[in-house]
């Protein structure tokens, strides 16, 4: 198995492209089964999850293409064409190794009319039920059975008529699903309490582009009127805010100075605002964003929130760097229990860190060791990757497979700026 080699120490200095967002690729990737034209889809990152999510919609019957890069592009280019659905199961086996599998549950039915779709069941960072995605495709015209693993949803007319749904808790996925599936019903939806996340921002402006109807895009009220039937299009992928917030984190920790090339601010306004507050110089350019630190870290207090809020996806990265900060930063995890996970890992390189339920209090240490680590989810991982462009000595980060779901050339890019880092295959 893979592993990571870092020795740390080195200021990370340079330029780094940052790839299309891995979880608005997720969500564009199945919107072409709401079409029997070609979805080219660009900017798509070089991620397992991709490579997986493709896999599974040509289970379903979508034929995927990986086509030459435009000049100057970095990501990749794949076109998609669903003429018609195979099959309308997404098995276990699939829904097992990518939670977002679950995505294909909204489009499905509403081109097909039925889909059936494993559950996704436990995960490590916590139960991450699916009840709000089935509550509103309910509240569309849905029947929604659950046997033996899996979820069946039907539309009784062959089309959902649509309907009003108002999310108790924000969820991303639900209100992806939700939005995919409203868009070829045969009247009018509207969800209240969406979410707001840049992510949907993003689908619902393919979506618009396949001929769509959405009024409210980037506010939590969205007013879908369902179309008889979509076209194709042509739609690159955004820039991923979570990985040019790690690689902020990269700079920060090791007391650099990095550029994240096409790193879009507007998308990152909470997570610029929090390494502005830890001391970080941050400067919108016009290339992207340029964090520099060249002054010791300062604590922070931070508590995670859907968009516009703090991202939980970036909770891991900035404990790992605020291991290294003045005095006791205070984090608390409000979307997911159980993501803590590498702090046990953080504290064998020398973090000194105290976890109360949702609660972390961070107590900064005048530096790290470094140690054999793995950690259980991807942006836990890539924590303990900053850890170990800091410590002393040699890191070695295990379990890479949760890295390449998330991080394109990962090694490729910190080496770039000056870290020390290679990937290793064992056997
Ligand atoms: C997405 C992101 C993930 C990110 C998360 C929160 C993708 C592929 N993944 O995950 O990286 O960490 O948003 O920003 O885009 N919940 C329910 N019932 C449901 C659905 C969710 O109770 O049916 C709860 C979850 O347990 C969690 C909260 O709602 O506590 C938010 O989860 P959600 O926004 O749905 O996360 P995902 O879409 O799974």
């Amino acid at each position: 198995m893979d592993s990571i080699h870092i020795v740390g120490g080195q200021r990370l200095e340079g330029k780094i492209s940052i790839s299309g967002a891995k979880n608005a690729a997720l969500t564009l990737l199945p919107c072409a089964l709401l079409t029997d034209e070609k979805l080219t889809l660009g900017n798509l990152p070089r991620l397992a999850d991709v490579d997986n999510f493709s896999h599974l919609l040509n289970g379903l019957g979508a034929s995927t293409k990986v086509e030459g890069v435009k000049k100057g592009e970095i990501g990749r280019r794949m076109t998609l064409e669903a003429k018609d659905i195979a099959s309308t199961v997404a098995p276990y086996d699939m829904v097992r190794k990518m939670r977002a599998s679950i995505l294909v549950l909204g489009p499905m039915l509403a081109r097909a009319g039925e889909a059936t779709v494993s559950l996704p069941g436990g995960c490590a960072i916590g139960d991450r039920p699916i009840d709000l995605h089935l509550r509103a495709l309910e509240a569309m015209g849905a029947e929604i059975e659950l046997a033996a693993g899996y979820v069946k949803a039907v539309a009784p007319k062959g089309r959902l008529p649509g309907g009003d749904y108002s999310f108790p808790v924000v969820s991303v996925g639900a209100t992806e699903n939700a939005l995919m599936a409203a868009v070829l019903a045969t009247g009018r939806t509207q969800l209240f309490n969406a979410a707001r996340e840049p992510e949907i921002v993003d689908l619902c402006n393919l979506l618009v582009a396949m001929g769509g109807r959405i009024g409210g895009i980037g506010s939590s009220h969205l007013i879908i009127d369902g179309v008889e039937g979509l076209h194709g299009c042509d739609y690159d992928v955004m820039p991923d805010r979570i990985e040019a917030g790690s690689y902020a984190c990269a700079a920060g920790i090791t007391g650099g100075s990095i550029e994240l090339v096409g790193a879009r601010a507007a998308d990152m306004l909470a997570i610029t605002n929090a390494l502005s507050a830890a001391g970080l110089v941050v400067e919108f350019i016009e290339k992207g964003i340029r964090v520099t630190a060249d002054k010791p870290l300062k604590p922070l207090a931070i508590s995670t929130a859907p968009y516009p809020g703090f991202p939980t996806d970036m909770q891991a990265q900035f404990m790992a760097m605020l291991c290294l900060a003045q005095g006791e930063s205070f984090l608390e995890e409000t979307i997911f229990e159980n993501r803590y996970m590498h702090v046990p890992e953080l504290r064998r390189m020398g973090a000194n860190i105290d976890v109360r339920g949702r609660s972390a209090i961070v107590h900064g240490v005048g530096g790290l060791t470094g140690a054999q680590a793995m950690a259980t989810d991807l942006r836990a991982s890539m924590s303990l990757v900053l850890a170990g462009l800091v410590a002393k000595g040699e890191t070695e980060v295990l379990r890479v497979y949760h890295l390449d779901r998330g991080y394109e050339r990962l090694e490729e890019k910190l080496s770039a700026v000056g870290a020390t880092i290679e990937r290793r295959t064992a056997g």
